[in-house]
């Protein structure tokens, strides 16, 4: 071959499935994967691997559909500055369909990234299992499954769905840390509208089955929603400024121009004094990080709960918080669920974890028992006790009961708990109290019960004089204890007993 024909070869392989399949893709409203490659890393850093590569399959006609590259493009680039590895399914060759010989490409990126410590980041746009290939497909989707697995906890994996995501293409996404959806473009779903169809008699469309909105506020297997394609991978390149490339890599520090040290005089009326009145903790949360800003993930779900990445001093923190703004911050199933996942992000990769707590409890009822709330409860106390990076905790209000607990609490290996003067510490609320130790009280009787439980209880003082807070601080103080605390911890080295594993509950 000499070099034009070379040249000429490397051109083909560019053009995917042709101008007529490109066209199709754009009519579609989607971009090509290269477009989305080069969106996505910083400019002029894409390394392209197996470019020539090509299926052998030759049944239904599939000789004459062979494409160098074979409908994925894979290789390596950088995001500010940082080595990532990218794959990108291309839907203009042959859907995006997964074969042997394309699966193995990007099996061979997934060793890649893992052996060198860098976070692997999948475009997802693909008809699912290459039907043609039959089992030799299903091979190659269990080899990516198994390497999403063994670089699970060692390198970031991030997976966008950039369109289509059927049958077996969700499995690998799942398996991965992030999932960044696109607004009314991309869906996901293991059996489609057809097959809900002939087997439940449901009629139900693409997008509510599987579309950005379900799986973003209902199913919650979506972490991110961007409103076009563009806002989805900067959105990547933003979570990739956040994280670390592996799990032996320091947690990441940027400059900040925010002051070290600053109070935050808003946060000393921004509680309302009556508990029964909600307060929105994200305000609360942007006023201690970093230039105000929180990364949030999963904000569309169990918002009862908020989960997210931001920076305190330039170092990188994750945030758990309650929030009292939504069903009172009580913990129930999902909000379990989105926090304990979280929690273990940030346990993998050495990312401190500060809890804002205001909980009143578990949330009661049928539903949630026949759910499950016991085994989801658990997976937040799993995950927190279980956790060996920097942990602190500020009760801002209530912390009641088993939910207090679970919230990260001394007991549960908390390196620095803090109390606002106004947190009230206890079994429950001082209502739920005297209903059941002074269950026939009534009128005035009642009334002294309450107040008598919450001049005992409506204050960190119990817990303080106990030591299971270390200190009560004001709230304009707030971000400069945290600070402190962080300080004070970063040098923290805790190891679990020897085991091969944990049984957490799932
Ligand atoms: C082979 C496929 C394909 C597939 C699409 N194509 N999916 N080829 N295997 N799985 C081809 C089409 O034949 C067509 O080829 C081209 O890709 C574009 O597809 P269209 O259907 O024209 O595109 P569109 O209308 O946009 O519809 C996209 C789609 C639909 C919704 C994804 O193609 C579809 O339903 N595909 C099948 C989805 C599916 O059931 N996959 C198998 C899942 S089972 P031409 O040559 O005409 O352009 C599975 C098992 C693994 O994945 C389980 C592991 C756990």
């Amino acid at each position: 071959m000499n070099n034009s024909e070379f040249q000429s070869l490397s051109l083909a392989a560019e053009n995917g499935g042709g101008q007529a399949a490109i066209q199709r893709q754009r009519n579609a409203g989607k971009k090509t994967a290269r477009e989305r490659i080069e969106l996505l890393l910083d400019d002029d850093t894409f390394v392209e691997t197996d470019k020539f590569v090509v299926h052998d399959c030759n049944v239904y006609g599939m000789d004459k559909k062979r494409y160098p590259g074979d409908g994925v493009v894979t290789g390596y680039g950088k995001i500010d500055g940082r080595i990532v590895y990218v794959y990108a399914f291309d839907f203009t060759v042959n859907g995006g369909s997964l074969g042997r010989a394309n699966a193995s490409k990007i099996v061979k990126l997934q060793k890649l990234a893992l052996k060198n410590g860098a976070p692997i980041i999948a475009l997802n746009d693909s008809g699912g299992a290459r039907i043609q290939e039959g089992v030799n497909a299903l091979s190659g989707y269990s080899e990516i499954f198994y390497q999403n697995v063994k670089a699970s906890g060692v390198i970031p994996q991030i997976s966008a769905i950039l369109g289509p995501c059927a049958g077996g293409a969700c499995y690998s996404p799942a398996l991965t840390d992030f999932i960044f959806m696109v607004k009314d473009l991309s869906y996901m779903f293991v059996t489609g509208p057809d097959v809900v169809k002939a087997v439940t008699h449901e009629e139900i469309s693409k997008s509510e089955l599987g579309g950005s909105t379900t799986h973003t506020s209902v199913s919650g297997v979506a972490h991110f929603v961007g409103r076009d394609e563009e806002e989805t991978l900067m959105m990547i390149r933003e979570l990739i400024s956040f994280i670390p490339s592996n799990n032996m890599e320091d947690s990441s520090m940027r400059d900040t121009h925010d002051t070290a040290k600053r109070e935050c005089p808003k946060l000393d009326t921004l509680i309302p004094e009556d508990p029964n009145i909600p307060y929105d903790m994200k305000e609360l949360i942007e006023e201690v990080v970093d230039e105000g800003y929180l990364f949030e993930v999963m904000a569309g779900f169990a918002k009862n709960i908020i989960v997210g990445f931001a920076r305190i001093g330039g170092r990188t923190v994750g945030i758990v918080a309650n929030q009292p703004l939504h069903l009172a911050g009580v913990l129930d199933i999902d909000a379990s669920d989105k926090a304990a996942r979280f929690i273990r992000f940030c346990d993998c990769f050495d990312i401190p974890v500060v809890t804002f707590e205001d909980v009143p409890g578990f949330l009661p009822g049928k539903d949630q028992e026949y759910g499950g709330i016991i085994r989801h409860g658990a997976k937040i106390m799993y995950a927190y006790a279980e956790a060996t990076v920097p942990k602190i905790t500020l009760i801002t209000r209530k912390a009641y009961g088993g939910a207090y607990i679970v919230m990260s609490s001394k007991e549960s290996g908390c390196d620095v708990n803090m109390a606002y003067p106004g947190a009230e510490i206890a079994v429950m609320g001082a209502d739920g109290a005297v209903n059941i130790l002074h269950r026939k009280a009534e009128g005035d009787e009642r009334q002294h019960a309450v107040d008598d439980y919450k001049a005992l209880f409506s204050n960190p003082l119990r817990a303080a004089e106990k030591g299971y807070i270390d200190e009560i601080i004001l709230p304009r103080d707030t971000r400069n204890r945290i600070l402190d605390a962080l300080e004070m911890t970063q040098n923290k080295s805790e190891v679990n007993p020897p085991k091969k594993h944990g049984n957490m509950p799932l």
